[in-house]
């Protein structure tokens, strides 16, 4: 009989990924595993721990086999339809909410969505504030949905090409936005969990700020006075974004570094 130990030593998995699976097949928590780890398990459950691990050691990534990614200290569901949602992704929540007004209300348009991960953080740490998100992929926005309810977030989602999923009327205090920012000859797309994730979500098609180009120019248009508007985009394009914003008459432009350093959200007023 395989115990939880004898699994995660012929596994040939790092321990971490190894205890997930363990604890995604057995139905227990971290705590029982521990007790627990030399006990036998059941044959069905050794074997789909077997064909998980062997999932992995092919590069599926591990939201995908369990479900689900911690972000903001949220758990949110996750599928091979959306983007798994990155840490360097929870400095855009932070500006965001640094950028709404102090009296608690105010507006947040989040521009692709995915799994929702930046528009339900903010609609939870403020819950007074219009929070409204959009994507192009309908199962993005069905995915959000399921999130936003599971959370009991407030979130308002529209499905469409960036404003135009929008009604024709409204502006808002803060506008943020991961778009897709990887050029297409970028080899990293074909490498590491990239190769398994929506290329729509990753890659404009094009040389990389074709959507951010996009979002920064309908943002004057869509912004509040003095209103806020922040961008997620890779390390080599904080310069470039930055231009953008102030080609369009941003103030106060700026650009914050990710956790391991690199230059990775900016953004600027109106
Ligand atoms: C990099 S992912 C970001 C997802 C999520 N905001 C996050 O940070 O985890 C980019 C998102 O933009 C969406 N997207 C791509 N093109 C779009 C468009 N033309 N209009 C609206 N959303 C679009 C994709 O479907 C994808 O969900």
């Amino acid at each position: 009989m395989q115990t939880a130990q004898s699994l995660t030593s012929m596994s040939g998995l790092p321990r971490l990924e190894a205890r997930m699976l363990l604890e995604l097949v057995l139905g227990k928590p971290r705590e029982w595993l521990l007790a627990h780890d030399t006990d036998p398990l059941e044959p069905e459950a050794a074997a789909r721990f077997l064909t998980l691990a062997a999932q992995r050691r092919q590069g599926i990534p591990m939201a995908h086999l369990v479900g689900h990614r911690e972000f903001m200290g949220h758990r949110l569901s996750v599928s091979a339809e959306v983007l798994i949602p990155r840490p360097e992704t929870e400095l855009l929540v932070e500006m965001a909410l640094q950028s709404l007004p102090d009296d608690a209300d105010g507006s947040l348009l989040d521009l692709g969505t995915g799994s929702g991960a930046v528009a339900i953080s903010v609609a939870l740490a403020r819950p007074k504030v219009r929070v409204v998100a959009t994507d192009l992929s309908e199962t993005a926005i069905a995915v959000a949905q399921q999130n936003a309810h599971q959370l009991s977030a407030s979130v308002q989602f529209w499905q469409g090409n960036w404003y135009e999923a929008l009604p024709p009327e409204g502006r808002f205090d803060v506008i943020v936005s991961n778009p897709p920012y990887i050029a297409l000859n970028d080899p990293h797309l074909s490498q590491g969990d990239l190769r398994f994730e929506p290329v729509g979500a990753l890659t404009d098609g094009a040389e990389g700020l074709m959507a951010l180009r996009h979002i920064v120019s309908g943002a004057p248009h869509r912004l509040n006075a003095g209103g806020w508007l922040w961008l997620e985009h890779g390390f080599e394009q904080g310069e470039g974004v930055a231009q953008l914003l102030l080609d369009a008459g941003f103030n106060a432009v700026h650009t914050k570094q990710d956790l391991a350093g690199l230059p990775r959200i900016t953004g600027g007023s109106l």
